[in-house]
């Protein structure tokens, strides 16, 4: 059966768009099954730098068609715009489709994601304030708007929708937020102009989507986040508000965890994360120095410098096992290239206790100590590696390692930016 999905094992910015667009050379359809503008996958090729935000990674080929799935929560304007600037750089584009049964993240959800953030202080989450948590709060209360709302002959709906969400709305941005209310009849008129620039894009997703299986197409689905962000099994509430997982990925994209064979987990060769949350490998020394500048971890999103530290296969293990991943890409290998030797994380210590998974509870996750094994560094270029058997033989001993770790194999391996710097190593991830 033809589907893959493609998600993040860590939390988030693995690489995922490089590897969805490297595998997408030969797929039909690219869906997007979770997430929001939080999210910014990059993908490089001989035209230049792409970094997408809803858009699947397919969306360079224009062979490849990609649908937004019904678990994005989709800002109208950011999305008008995404399109605007990928016809502009890149005329020859796959086919894009966006579910009717999408929430809308509205006007109020960035507002309420800043004003709520600054209320937080200090416990603030580091959000990426695209209005993600409170749109897909309210999907989750049953208040969400959905794209179907907003398209024409629609309007008596969205307004009776409004009316009974906007007065909520409103006490908190000025009792709670000390702020000026929304008007009901400005976002109407916004909201419709949206609806009909959206209409050519909008189809009925999960049908589509079902249809390519069934006649035999190339699926996969490009999951947004890492599964450390997921809101149950991440580091909450440090985490993300739509799940990241296989199982969210089948939700959001409509597909049934029957029609899935592959599971890729991207993981990068180290770890970074975005915004607060624990983060037991982080590196607050000069090697965690070396590997953002190296490495320009700096969020795609927002900018943001990224926090960086050794790779953890505690939750990389727990990651493999949740989401049932077949097989796993390693990116960014090459980062660690100049690095004398480099660690991983094998267990996490709390207390008189070895931890094997991560601790439910966030004041504990944020005390345990991890226990590291050591192996040498290669201090050689990497970047033009195009086999396995290229690599020093330190490199080829930290993958293995890797992989005896979390259990899978290592079929992608990252060397670069470009689409050519994967080294592939198994026949199977050629197929
Ligand atoms: P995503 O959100 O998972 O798609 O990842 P991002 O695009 O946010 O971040 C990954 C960054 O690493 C991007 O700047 C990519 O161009 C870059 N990248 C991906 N794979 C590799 C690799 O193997 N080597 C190097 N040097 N950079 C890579
Ligand atoms: P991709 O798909 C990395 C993080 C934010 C914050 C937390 C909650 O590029 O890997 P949100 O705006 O979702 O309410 O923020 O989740 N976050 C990401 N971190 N990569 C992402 O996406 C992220 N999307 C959200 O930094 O810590
Ligand atoms: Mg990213």
């Amino acid at each position: 059966m033809p589907v893959t999905i493609v998600l993040g094992g860590q939390w988030g910015d693995e690489g995922k768009g490089k590897i969805t667009d490297a595998l997408a050379a030969s797929a039909d359809l690219v869906v997007r099954p979770n997430g929001s503008t939080n999210a910014g996958h990059t993908v490089v090729t001989d035209d230049g730098v792409f970094k997408l935000h809803v858009i699947p990674s397919g969306i360079l080929y224009p062979h490849c068609t990609c649908v937004i799935g019904a678990g994005v929560a989709v800002s109208p304007p950011d999305l008008l715009r995404e399109i605007a600037t990928l016809r502009e750089r890149h005329p020859r584009l796959g086919q894009l489709y966006l579910s009717d049964r999408a929430h809308v993240i509205m006007p109020y959800h960035p507002l309420l994601d800043l004003y709520e953030e600054q209320r937080r202080g200090a416990a603030g989450i580091g959000t990426t304030l695209r209005g993600n948590g409170p749109a897909f709060t309210d999907k989750v209360a049953r208040r969400g708007i959905r794209i179907a709302d907003l398209l024409p002959g629609a309007e008596p709906l969205l307004r009776r929708k409004l009316e009974i969400l906007l007065p909520e709305k409103n006490v908190l941005f000025v009792h709670l937020y000390r702020q000026q209310p929304v008007d009901l009849e400005a976002i109407l008129e916004e909201a419709g102009r949206w609806g009909e620039q959206l209409l050519p894009y909008v189809i009925q997703a999960e049908v589509f989507v079902q249809d390519a299986i069934a006649a035999g197409k190339h699926v996969i689905v490009e999951a947004a986040q890492g599964t450390m962000l997921d809101l149950d099994y991440g580091t909450y509430p440090y985490v993300t508000s739509s799940p990241p997982t296989a199982a969210g990925a089948c939700q959001g994209a409509g597909i049934a965890p029957t029609q899935v064979d592959r599971v890729i987990g991207v993981f990068k060769a180290y770890t970074t994360r975005v915004g607060a949350g624990p983060f037991p490998t982080e590196l607050h020394d000069e090697v965690g120095q070396l590997l953002r500048e190296r490495g320009r971890e700096y969020g795609t999103t927002t900018g943001r410098p990224r926090r960086v530290g050794w790779f953890d296969a505690v939750a990389a293990r727990y990651t493999v096992r949740l989401n049932g991943m077949t097989e796993a890409a390693l990116t960014k290998l090459d980062m660690l290239d100049p690095l004398p030797e480099i660690r991983i994380c094998t267990g996490y210590r709390l207390g008189a206790e070895v931890l094997t998974a991560p601790p439910a509870r966030i004041d504990q996750y944020e005390a345990v100590e991890p226990i590291y094994e050591v192996l040498p560094g290669w201090r050689t270029d990497t970047s033009r590696a195009t086999s396995f058997a290229d690599f020093p033989p330190e490199a080829r001993r930290y993958v293995e390692r890797i992989e005896e770790l979390i259990g899978i194999p290592i079929t992608m391996i990252g060397v670069g930016p470009a689409r050519r710097q994967i080294v592939w190593r198994h026949a199977e991830a050629l197929a």
